[in-house]
């Protein structure tokens, strides 16, 4: 375990993680950048990785933004369409979640959004770790679907 000594983080000594410099990755030029935020050790799975139910809570917070905006008004998550974990989080990243919008519907918006890791021994590197597909519906004040108000341009 010479290559793998451990690391301290918010007072927590943490196994260093192994080094992923093949997956360095540049973050994206055509998608928004909607949430950026750093999982703690409360976060974390039996692994000491971060437990994926936190990602995808995230992920969708990150994928409500530019429904929200669209959609003029409340929102709620229809579905997960589909959800990779590509590499681990870990303690002490620094997640960036970029989102773009893929479909708007008569009801419904269906959103992109790519979560890319800044390892906190490998600053300024980037890492994707987890990439979804998520569809939201306008709602109404009794919950309903509601139409999405027509776009400008
Ligand atoms: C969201 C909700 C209001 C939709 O009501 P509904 O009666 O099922 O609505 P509809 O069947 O008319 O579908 C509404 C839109 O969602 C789309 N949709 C429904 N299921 C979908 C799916 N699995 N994937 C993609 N789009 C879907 C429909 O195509 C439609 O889009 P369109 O109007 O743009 O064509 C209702 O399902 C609901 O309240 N769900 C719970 C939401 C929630 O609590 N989310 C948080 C989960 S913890």
């Amino acid at each position: 375990m010479k290559d793998n000594p451990p690391f301290a983080f918010q007072g927590r000594s943490l196994p260093m993680p192994h080094r992923d410099d093949a997956i360095h990755t540049s973050l994206p030029t055509d998608k928004e950048l909607v949430l950026k935020v750093i999982p703690l050790p409360s976060d974390t799975n039996g692994n000491g990785d971060i437990f994926g139910g936190w990602v995808m809570s995230q992920v969708d917070l990150a994928g409500s933004v530019l429904c929200a905006r669209i959609a003029q008004g409340r929102i709620a998550t229809v579905a997960v369409n589909e959800f990779i974990f590509k590499q681990p989080v870990r303690v002490g990243d620094l997640l960036s979640f970029y989102s773009s919008v893929l479909r708007v519907g008569r009801t419904s918006i269906t959103v992109q959004v790519e979560v890319f890791a800044e390892r906190i021994r490998a600053q300024g590197q980037y890492v994707k770790v987890t990439e979804a597909r998520l569809t939201y519906v306008a709602i109404d004040d009794e919950g309903k679907p509601r139409v999405v108000p027509p776009q400008a341009g």
